[in-house]
């Protein structure tokens, strides 16, 4: 089974897309310098997933 969500669009405007059920069986690493979207990444991903997944946020 797949769950595609879109997080965003390229420079083409075509949709991105990741798969939350390849996501959960792997790891992710959002690595990037001050002001580069991390944290705007992680909230798209978290909205898109909301439905799919049951989540937990803890942000110390
Ligand atoms: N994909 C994106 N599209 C539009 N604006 C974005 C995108 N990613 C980040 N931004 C904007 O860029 C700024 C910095 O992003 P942010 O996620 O706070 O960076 P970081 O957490 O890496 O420091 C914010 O104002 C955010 O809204
Ligand atoms: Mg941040």
């Amino acid at each position: 089974m797949s769950a595609p969500i879109q997080i965003g669009t390229d420079q083409s405007d075509r949709p991105v897309i990741i798969d939350v059920e390849e996501l959960l069986a792997t790891r992710l690493l959002v690595q990037g310098n001050s002001g580069s979207g991390k944290s705007h990444l992680l909230r798209r991903i978290l909205e898109e997933s909301a439905g799919i997944v049951q989540q937990v946020v803890i942000d110390p």
